[in-house]
C-alpha cells in the first residue's frame, strides 16, 4: 500500500442555527473583520444580517460585488480593500465564488499584489490572513480545501491556486444558511458535490482513507440530491454535509478530467460550473470504462448508480442533458478546449494516458 498524508486543519462546525456560534469562534486578536461576500446574499437575503449579528462587537467592513466565477480583477479590488481596512481575518459568506474570492484576499491583504504571479508559482512572502468559510449553497466544498479558482477573463480561462495557509480555520456550516437557494441552485450545485466525490475517489492520488469520503459523498449525492432538488429539509441539510465531505476528499486528492475539461463549457457558454463537471464525468467515465484503466474503481462508481439507470439516467432524471450540443457547443471548438485542459496538472492524476488527441476524443463522445 502506498504511504499517504490526511490533513485536514479546518475544524468543521455543522448544524441548522450554528452561524449564531460564529462569534464564539472568532480569535481574540481579530479585532476587525473582512466580510467577502455577493450582492444576493448582502441585499436579498437576511443571511449577511445573521453573520454580522452573530460576530456581536467585531468591526466590520463587507465587500459585496463577488461575481460568479469571479475574476482576478475582483480580487485585486477586495484585496486592497482589505489590506487598507487592516483586517485580520476573511470571511467568505455564500457559494464558491465569495469563498474563493475571500481565499484570494486572504492572499493580497498579507502580500503585495498583483494576483496573477502568485497563481503562476511566485512564492507567498507572508503567511494569508485566516479565513473563516461560511457557505450558503451545498457545492464547492470550498469550506474544506486549500483551494480557489479564479477567472483570467484575458486569457479566456480558469486558473486554480493551491496553498495550505489557505485552508479555512473554520468551516461553519449552517443547512439553514442554504434555504434560499432556488431549485435550479440546488441542482448545479449538488451536481458540483457529486463531481468532486467521484473526481476525488478515481484520482490517482486517492489512498483509502480518503476514498472512504469520496463514496460517502457520491452515495449522499445519489440519494438525497433528487429529493434535495425539491427543497426536502433533511435532504438539504445531508447535501450541506456532504458537500464539505467532498471537499474534504479533493483537499486531499484533486479534481481530475471532468472538472478541467468542464472549465471552457463554463468560460465560451455559461454552462454553470457544477452541471459542466458533472456532464463532463459521464463522458470521462465512458472513456475510463472502455479503456478498462481502473476497473475495479469505475465498477464501484456504476455500481452506485444502477438503481437510477446509471449516471446518465441519474443526470436525466434530474433534467440535466448530458449530451454538448445542447449546451451549444460546437464541434468545432473541440481542438481549443482539449488546447486549453492539457495545460493543466490534473491531467497527470487522471488515470488514463491524457493526450490533447485524447482530450478530443472524449470532447467528441460527448456530442
Ligand atoms: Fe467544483
Amino acid at each position: 500500500m502506498k504511504p499517504f498524508d490526511f490533513h485536514l486543519p479546518t475544524k468543521i462546525l455543522f448544524g441548522r442555527g450554528r452561524v449564531a456560534e460564529l462569534g464564539a469562534n472568532i480569535p481574540a486578536e481579530a479585532e476587525k473583520v473582512f466580510i467577502v461576500t455577493d450582492g444576493t446574499i448582502a441585499r436579498k437575503t437576511s443571511i449577511l444580517e445573521r453573520v454580522v449579528n452573530a460576530l456581536k462587537a467585531k468591526e466590520i467592513e463587507v465587500f459585496d460585488r463577488v461575481e460568479e466565477n469571479p475574476s482576478i480583477g475582483t480580487v485585486e479590488d477586495a484585496g486592497r480593500e482589505a489590506r487598507e481596512s487592516g483586517a485580520r481575518l476573511v470571511i467568505g459568506l455564500g457559494g464558491g465564488s465569495p469563498m474563493d474570492t475571500a481565499k484570494g484576499v486572504a492572499v493580497l491583504a498579507a502580500n503585495p499584489g498583483p494576483l496573477k504571479p502568485y497563481l503562476e508559482g511566485k512564492p507567498l512572502e507572508r503567511a494569508p490572513l485566516a479565513v473563516i468559510a461560511i457557505p450558503t449553497t451545498s457545492g464547492t466544498g470550498s469550506e474544506a480545501t486549500p483551494f480557489a479558482v479564479f477567472t483570467d477573463k484575458a486569457a479566456e480561462q480558469k486558473v486554480g491556486f493551491g496553498h495550505p495557509g489557505i485552508f479555512p480555520v473554520l468551516a461553519l456550516v449552517d443547512p439553514e444558511l442554504t434555504t434560499s437557494m432556488p431549485e435550479s441552485v440546488v441542482v448545479d450545485t449538488g451536481l458540483d458535490v457529486l463531481a468532486h466525490a467521484a473526481e476525488a475517489y478515481l484520482s490517482t492520488i486517492s489512498f483509502p482513507l480518503n476514498d472512504a469520503l469520496a463514496l460517502q459523498a457520491i452515495e449522499t449525492s445519489v440519494a438525497e440530491l433528487p429529493r434535495a432538488a425539491k427543497k426536502e429539509r433533511e435532504a438539504m441539510d445531508r447535501m450541506a454535509a456532504a458537500a464539505t465531505v467532498a471537499g474534504a476528499a479533493i483537499a486531499h486528492a484533486s479534481t481530475i478530467l471532468p472538472h478541467i475539461m468542464g472549465y471552457p463549457l463554463t468560460v465560451f457558454h455559461g454552462v454553470s460550473h457544477g452541471r459542466a463537471s458533472a456532464v463532463m464525468l459521464v463522458h470521462v467515465l465512458a472513456a475510463l470504462r472502455a479503456e478498462s484503466s481502473c476497473p475495479e474503481k469505475v465498477g464501484h462508481v456504476d455500481r452506485l448508480f444502477e438503481a437510477t439507470g446509471g449516471i446518465e439516467g441519474f443526470l436525466r432524471g434530474l433534467g440535466v442533458p448530458v449530451k454538448l450540443s445542447d449546451y451549444g457547443v460546437r464541434e468545432d471548438e473541440i481542438g481549443l478546449y482539449a488546447r486549453k485542459t492539457i495545460l493543466k496538472g490534473d491531467c497527470k492524476i487522471t488515470p488514463a494516458d491524457v493526450t490533447v488527441e485524447y482530450l478530443e476524443k472524449v470532447y467528441r463522445a460527448a456530442f
